[in-house]
């Protein structure tokens, strides 16, 4: 089967647990009721997360020596890590994301964020398209990552290209040869990575100076790379794309009516960028009375639990501030929940706040396209134009 069908706008009745076969033939229970996938994720003992980075489409041997080549590993770490080493790689992390840490770069983002709103409104005025993907939020997560954590000197162009490459590498339904070209693409920045792990300042350091050894170190600094910045500006787009059909929303946040933090809550809710993370069953057990063998590959799907008529009044609507409408579980839960919640919540309600009044006025020319992947949305582009056209046109 493949995954595109279980983006977030799905309207079709599912069991609460439901068993699927995926394109390679793997069977997988995909769960779909909030109180199910927080049972899930609160149980690390019988479900564990283990599976969180394996490659849903299995290599092909010309991928893997493309990736052996460039001494590639992922070892557990963060996201992946079931090991005693979790809490220690995790507070080390967190200390780098404190959010006094991610309130200090409000100002610099909201400076950063004015600017080219700006510049986006003189080019809307002019009559021209704008892409609200590339031109504002392709890029602001990674530059603020990069003043919270050392990065590796790469031009943002080059970690966008790798994180994408990871993601799709890692999550999408693929052929051989693009496998190949994938992991060559990751492989090559891994490289860079497994450099700056060696000598870097700032989190490398710390994380040597804890006794982790380099693979672990690159391990962090590749999934932050990807999990840090590039699920942040998939959501920043995702939310904007929805914010233009929602005048309402957007006359309440004119007036004051309706807060922002409320409209990223509810941005969460009903347009996660991740909308499924996985576990595996550690242990014979049943969940929502369905068997759950030892082995068994379980794909928590988040963006359906958002939607649970159980916890949320209206579940299909963006109504900021409803009932429940901050128990989504975008975020995850239990000992992985999301480390970069703060950050990523400080993020979205500048752009929020900044760029809403743009969708004012405009017509949308490309809605986001969003590939077949298990996990991740990654909109390609959100390109919107005034519909007043100038005088002279
Ligand atoms: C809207 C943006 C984001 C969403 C929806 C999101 C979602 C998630 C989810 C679903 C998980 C797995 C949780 C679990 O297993 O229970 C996760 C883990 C994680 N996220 Fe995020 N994330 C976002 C932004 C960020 C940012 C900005 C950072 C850091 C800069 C970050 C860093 C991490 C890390 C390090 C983990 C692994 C935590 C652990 O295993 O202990 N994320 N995130």
């Amino acid at each position: 089967m493949l995954f595109s069908g279980w983006a977030s706008e799905v309207e079709a009745p599912w069991p609460d647990v439901a068993e699927v076969t995926d394109h390679v033939g793997v069977r997988h229970l995909v769960v779909t009721r909030h109180a199910l996938v927080r049972q899930v994720l609160a149980d690390p003992v019988r479900y564990r997360p283990d599976n969180a980075l394996d490659a849903v489409t299995p290599m092909p041997v010309t991928a893997l020596r493309v990736l052996a080549g460039h001494r590639f590993r992922l070892p557990p770490t963060l996201a992946n890590n079931s090991a005693a080493s979790h809490p220690e790689i995790r507070a080390i992390v967190a200390d780098a994301l404190h959010p006094a840490r991610v309130a200090a770069q409000r100002p610099w983002l909201t400076a950063l964020v004015r600017e080219r709103v700006a510049r986006l409104r003189a080019a809307l005025d002019a009559g021209e398209p704008v892409d609200l993907y590339a031109d504002l939020a392709a890029d602001l997560p990674l530059l603020v990552l990069a003043r919270l954590v050392e990065l590796p000197d790469a031009p943002v162009g080059a970690v966008k290209e790798f994180a994408r490459a990871a993601l799709e590498l890692f999550w999408a339904p693929l052929d051989g040869d693009r496998q190949v070209a994938l992991a060559t693409e990751v492989g090559r920045f891994h490289g860079v990575l497994r450099e700056f792990a060696a000598t870097g300042g700032g989190l490398a350091a710390e994380l040597r100076a804890g006794g982790h050894p380099p693979d672990v170190v690159v391990g962090a600094l590749f999934f932050l790379l990807v999990a840090g910045q590039e699920t942040t500006s998939q959501f920043l787009t995702l939310l904007l794309h929805r914010l233009a059909g929602e005048p309402a929303v957007r006359a309440g946040l004119r007036t004051g009516d309706v807060a922002v933090a409320d409209v990223v809550e509810e941005g969460l809710r009903l347009e996660p960028p991740i909308v499924t993370w996985r576990r595996v069953a550690a242990v014979d057990g049943t969940l929502g009375g369905t068997a759950v063998p030892a082995g068994t590959s379980i794909v928590l799907w988040l963006a359906r639990a958002g939607r649970d008529p159980a916890i949320v009044e209206s579940p299909d609507e963006f109504r900021p501030g409803q009932r429940g409408s901050r128990r989504h579980l975008a975020f995850g839960a239990g000992a992985h929940r999301c480390v970069g919640d703060v950050l990523a919540r400080m993020e979205a309600a500048v752009v929020v706040a900044e760029a809403t009044p743009l969708l004012d006025g405009v017509t949308v020319v490309r809605p986001p396209w969003c590939p077949d992947n298990l996990t991740f949305r990654m909109p390609d582009a959100f390109v919107v134009r005034s519909v007043e056209r100038p005088a002279d046109q």
